[in-house]
């Protein structure tokens, strides 16, 4: 990497930062050397507890057991919230742009933790208590916030579903959780279209015999079907309930809430976070790596069903008092500069988003960029998979007209925070790479025998000491949860990722080592869509690959090979189209369906992902060695029909 593509610390950031170098290469070793003595200093430093821990860390990477701030007690919407009320109370806690440019709300904290109050005690008066599983399955309105932050207060455990998921995929997690109720809204908007958000949930529901709530906020105020005594409105409760809500002192440990996400296998994963550790963890990396400034304006365009919109768009921000935007739209409605007029209007200092949306909007030109002011920013983050060199440019030099430092975030559902990231007034950034770990965080790369690489390395990239953030289970499956992280590298947590390290110690991930893909940012196990494929009538097989996309960053290619008898047809590929859409959601349709007489197996009967990749990449001189098939001839039919050339 030559000098040209470094980019240098920016004195006037340095100045005002929370972290500047010297700091960084200091506390950095001391969270490493001392890791309980740092972290029961920042867990003093953020978080109100209501009786002390005990331990600081109990952990066994081979059993997967990680215990953070054992015989602590703390409530999370308390730190979120009560605490703020003295000196904040006035001060905007949410503001909330609609997907219409004419509709927005300011809450304030009071109003914020007025209307958590009474939604915490309506919940109770509904039945639910500490311990019960909630699922919320909203569109991002502040009340996916109230809903949230009053399930913390009560100890109720939320699993939130990202409202673009189908009504299938949504039974699935409602099942797989346990949930005996659920918070949704009647509708919801999203880049001039109205989604039917509630005919989903009556949809999903109808399989789920144990969903005995469903309350319901209005959003758009279009009839929905209504079952009296499971169904009720939102705005009804509220009305009859108490204001004052004393909350919940929980444990450390106790789970806070449960998170879907995909892996190698079909079935999503219940990814569990726990109270004390997971929020201190929010706080401490928003505050440190947006360098977060008293009174300043922050934007996560994140929607809330991910986990970058639990810990970057509420409780990391919360939690640290600070002033949040959430964003009910997309960055391309009514017009590709709606991005930059939402920073211009409300002021925004601070703005983090996904690579795949920086490339659609470079895609559309500059002239969206440059009718705006943009004066307020002052850093901008990236995340949710790797950004490629022109779009960081972009980013740099057409956004943030190269006054704001870009803050590459690498972190994963799992992990609960941000792990491996430049700090504003820290690190020298070069575009591409996620350069250093965070503090306390121990990044290893190993080959793929599991030795520890030093120096120049590339392989896969863990973590081998643990860190507050980190998942505890999957919920109901804890074999899974060390299988899945623990058992590949005995005495590391794996990531799924490959990364590189650099001569300057800086990391590059290089993606996915696994079946996962990432489309807009948005992770996909390719056996979940090829399970949906698998399910239609006239599918007898089929394999998923990912293949470089402009702007998705990956797609979604698929082979099929039908049943004998079925004629292939365009129309056929449409309906399958439709098929993954309401088995899982829009986000997993495939881009491509390439309709094949057979897949490339191993004698053993293993399709050959390898060389599918390569088909749909395109890369076809690089194909490596075929003779290991059982049918050589499979390919050439593949690679005959192709369709990404
Ligand atoms: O492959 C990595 C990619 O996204 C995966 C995690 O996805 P998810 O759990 O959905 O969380 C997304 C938001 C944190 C990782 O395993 N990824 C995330 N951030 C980056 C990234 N890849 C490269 N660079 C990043 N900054």
């Amino acid at each position: 990497m030559s000098e040209q593509y470094i980019y240098p610390v920016k004195p006037e950031i340095a100045r005002h930062a929370h972290i500047t170098e010297a700091l960084y290469q200091a506390d950095y070793q001391r969270s490493i050397n001392d890791p309980e003595g740092f972290w029961a200093e920042q867990a003093q430093r953020f978080l109100h507890w209501r009786a002390p821990w005990h331990t600081v860390l109990d952990y066994d990477y081979p059993s997967a057991y990680i215990k953070w701030f054992q015989g602590g007690r703390l409530n999370v919407s308390e730190n979120c919230l009560d605490r703020h009320l003295a000196d904040k109370g006035d001060q905007l806690a949410i503001i909330w742009e609609g997907d219409d440019p004419n509709q927005q709300r300011r809450v304030t904290y009071k109003q914020l933790h007025a209307e958590v109050c009474r939604f915490a005690n309506a919940l109770k008066a509904q039945g639910v208590g500490k311990g019960d599983h909630v699922c919320i399955y909203l569109p991002m309105i502040p009340e996916a916030a109230v809903a949230m932050l009053a399930c913390t207060r009560i100890g109720a455990v939320h699993s939130v579903v990202f409202a673009g998921f189908s009504a299938e995929a949504l039974k699935d997690r409602i099942l797989d959780a346990n949930c005996h109720y659920l918070i949704c809204s009647d509708e919801g908007f999203r880049g001039g279209k109205t989604i039917p958000i509630k005919a989903t949930v009556d949809k999903a529901a109808e399989q789920c015999p144990g969903l005995s709530k469903i309350i319901v906020v209005q959003r758009s105020g279009n009839p929905v079907n209504w079952q009296p005594g499971r169904d009720m409105w939102y705005h009804e409760l509220l009305a009859i309930a108490d204001t004052e809500s004393e909350p919940e002192a929980m444990d450390a440990e106790d789970p806070l809430f449960i998170l879907y996400t995909s892996g190698s296998t079909g079935k999503p994963k219940g990814v569990q976070h726990t109270t004390g550790g997971y929020l201190l963890y929010a706080a401490m990396t928003h505050k440190y790596i947006f360098d977060y400034q008293p009174g300043e304006i922050y934007w996560c365009t994140a929607d809330v069903g991910w986990i970058t919109g639990h810990s970057y768009v509420l409780y990391g921000p919360l939690c640290n008092g600070a002033t949040t935007l959430m964003f009910e739209g997309v960055p391309t409605y009514p017009a590709a500069d709606r991005c930059w007029q939402i920073v211009d209007k409300y002021q925004v200092n601070i703005f983090y988003t996904a690579p795949t949306a920086i490339r659609a909007l470079m895609a559309q030109g500059d002239d969206f960029v440059a009718s705006s002011d943009r004066s307020s920013l002052r850093i901008l983050g990236s995340v949710g998979e790797p950004i490629n060199s022109e779009a960081w440019e972009w980013y740099y030099h057409v956004v943030g007209q190269t006054r704001c430092p870009i803050v590459d975030t690498w972190w994963q559902t799992e992990t609960g925070g941000i792990l491996i990231t430049p700090l504003p007034g820290a690190t020298e950034l070069k575009p591409g790479s996620a350069t250093r770990p965070f503090f306390g965080a121990k990044p290893e790369i190993l080959d793929a025998q599991g030795q520890v690489l030093t120096g120049v390395a590339e392989g896969v990239l863990t973590l081998s000491f643990p860190w507050p953030g980190q998942a505890r289970t999957v919920y109901g499956d804890h074999q899974r949860f060390i299988d899945t992280y623990f058992k590949a590298y005995p005495g590391y947590y794996f990531t799924g990722d490959g990364a590189r390290r650099d001569e300057d110690g800086y990391f590059w991930i290089t993606g996915r080592v696994d079946d996962v893909i990432n489309v807009s940012g948005h992770r996909l196990g390719t056996a979940e869509i090829e399970s949906a494929l698998d399910l239609h009538e006239h599918v007898a097989e089929s394999a998923v690959v990912g293949y470089p996309h402009d702007i998705k960053g990956q797609g979604i290619y698929a082979y099929v090979t039908l049943i004998v008898g079925t004629v292939p047809s365009e129309e056929l590929k449409r309906e399958l189209i439709a098929h993954v859409r309401a088995e899982i959601g829009a986000i997993a349709a495939p881009d491509r369906i390439q309709f094949a007489q057979a897949l490339p197996k191993t004698r053993s009967g293993k399709i050959m992902r390898r060389i599918l990749r390569k088909v749909a990449a395109n890369e076809l001189d690089t194909l490596g060695d075929t003779t290991t098939l059982a049918d050589p001839a499979v390919v050439d039919d593949i690679i005959a029909n192709r369709l990404n050339r």
